[in-house]
């Protein structure tokens, strides 16, 4: 069971995540309305504020899916506090070193950090930018690369490699000893996370044996299919962390019965494992060398990572609350508008990632309409749910919705309407990444504008959920707790 310093542990990631969620926000507000017009940003404060938007967002909710399952798996196996305040104590380092070399170094290329951009001849600022910038990745790297073998390593202490991923429950018989679906899907996913940190391994020692050795010259294609496994993936892999919270809680915080391993949950899981590391070959596309049969992987994976999970999830949530009296209480109801919000995005992954529609989407707003879909309306709010859950079990607080729907429709209006923009100007060809729109772009400029405004509603709703997940999450600490 839960021990106390790993509800405090919980405690301080939950704020620390919550505040650099906040603060990302406003970054991205800033873009927003500086690609609308209202603000005029330099150009290369404008990519240095995208580099630290991006880096941080995918960042934090990476590690909310490992706070989520940390604190989950003590419900199973022993888990250590140890280590995930190790985890802490790097990603805080890495966030300050991340946002010096941005901020003040003002290194802007990109959270992809694309191969040979950070580089001289191409950098356009100080080589030290970029030096601090790969040595943040490193310590973010080793940090969550050492926890996540730590729990890989207590979850093999207590289940064996057929139970972890649920292989015998692939026959349709009842199995000797069940594997629970918080199990398998963390498993899968910790792999995952595993596999692509590894590969980042890899990649910085690349990039370093080319800054520090004279006549290195790295491959550019390998260099571009090792920065998407990992990036693609790490992205990927996080929302599976927050789904394997929400197979946990939502029955248990619906008063309904727990969910079990099925044959299909169990293949689904599988599938979901090996095509997840594969998918990543569809930002690839537009690399004409790339060998064409990667390109067809990435296409049948790119279908074939998101529909069983999406399919055995929508299917186990459809029959948990169709026709059944379940207890909506507030944690629920952000599980449940995040599984809409990431099916959502997921559909608007799945147009992007065939061939045929690419050579029209491609590097338009429809990549960040559909990320920004099953990220901001999908895995922020699934992990939400944990957290709040998680405050209120800290606080021994009930956990009601009647005072907080204000919340939710600012969350609702603000995240949807957001996102919307994105997915409109991405229909009429508007090209991401750009700071200010070309004049042709006629609709570019209003539809950010509008965005910008949708999405300070999106951070006064999440400014309310903060107010009341610090107030409990507080309660960790206090000797009664
Ligand atoms: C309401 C909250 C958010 C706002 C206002 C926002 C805003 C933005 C904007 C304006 C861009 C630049 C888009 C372009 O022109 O290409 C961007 C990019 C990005 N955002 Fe967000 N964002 C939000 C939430 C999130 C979340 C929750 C995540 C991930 C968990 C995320 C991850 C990213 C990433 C990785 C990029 C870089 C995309 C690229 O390199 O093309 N954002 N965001």
């Amino acid at each position: 069971m839960e021990n106390r310093s790993l509800k405090k542990v919980t405690s301080v990631w939950i704020i620390t995540i919550l505040v650099l969620f906040l603060a990302s926000i406003t970054l991205g507000i800033i873009m927003r309305f500086n690609q609308g017009t209202q603000l005029h940003l330099k150009p290369n404060t404008f990519y240095a504020t995208l580099t630290t938007h991006g880096v941080t967002m995918i960042g934090i909710w990476a590690a909310a899916g490992l706070v989520a399952i940390n604190y989950l798996l003590s419900r199973y196996v022993k888990t250590s506090a140890g280590l995930s305040i190790f985890a802490l104590v790097f990603t805080v380092i890495g966030v300050v070193m991340l946002w010096m070399s941005t901020f003040a170094g003002n290194f802007h290329a990109a959270w992809t950090f694309l191969y040979p951009l950070p580089l001289a001849p191409y950098a356009a600022w100080k080589a030290w930018a970029t030096n601090l910038f790969l040595w943040s990745l490193v310590v973010f790297g080793v940090g969550w690369l050492v926890w996540s073998v730590g729990m890989m390593a207590q979850i093999l202490r207590n289940y064996s490699i057929t139970e972890i991923f649920a292989w015998q429950h692939l026959t349709g018989k009842e199995p000797e000893k069940k594997t629970p679906p918080f199990i398998l899907i963390s498993s899968v996913s910790l792999i995952g996370i595993i596999l692509c940190l590894l590969a980042a391994v890899v990649l910085l020692v690349f990039f370093f044996m080319e800054m520090y050795t004279t006549g290195v010259k790295n491959d550019a294609l390998l260099m571009k299919n090792l920065t998407y496994f990992f990036g693609h993936t790490l992205a990927n892999e996080a929302l599976y962390l927050g789904l394997a919270a929400v197979y946990e809680l939502m029955p248990e915080v619906g008063g309904r019965k727990k969910f079990g391993t099925t044959w299909y949950v169990a293949l689904g899981w599988n599938c979901t494992m090996v095509f997840v590391l594969t998918a990543f070959f569809h930002h690839m596309y537009m690399d004409f060398v790339q060998p064409g049969g990667f390109q067809i992987v990435g296409q049948l994976a790119s279908y074939f990572a998101s529909l069983p999970a999406a399919a055995v999830t929508a299917f186990s949530v459809a029959t948990l609350v169709y026709r059944n009296r379940i207890k909506w209480s507030f944690t629920n109801l952000l599980f449940f508008i995040g599984i809409i919000g990431w099916l959502i995005g997921g559909v608007g992954a799945v147009i992007d990632s065939t061939i045929s529609n690419n050579i029209i989407l491609h590097n338009t707003l429809w990549v960040p309409a559909h990320f920004h879909t099953y990220n901001a309306m999908g895995n922020v709010l699934l992990c939400l749910g944990f957290f709040w859950w998680a405050a209120h079990d800290f606080s021994g607080t009930r956990d009601t919705f009647r005072s907080h729907w204000p919340t939710l429709t600012l969350l609702l209006i603000g995240g949807f309407g957001f996102v919307l923009m994105f997915y409109l100007g991405g229909a009429s060809s508007v090209p991401r990444r750009y700071a200010v729109y070309p004049e042709g772009i006629a609709n570019g400029a209003p539809l950010a504008t509008a965005a910008a405004w949708f999405a300070v509603v999106y951070l006064v709703g999440m400014l309310m959920v903060f107010l009341t997940i610090i107030r409990r999450c507080t309660k960790a600490f206090s000797p009664a707790s």
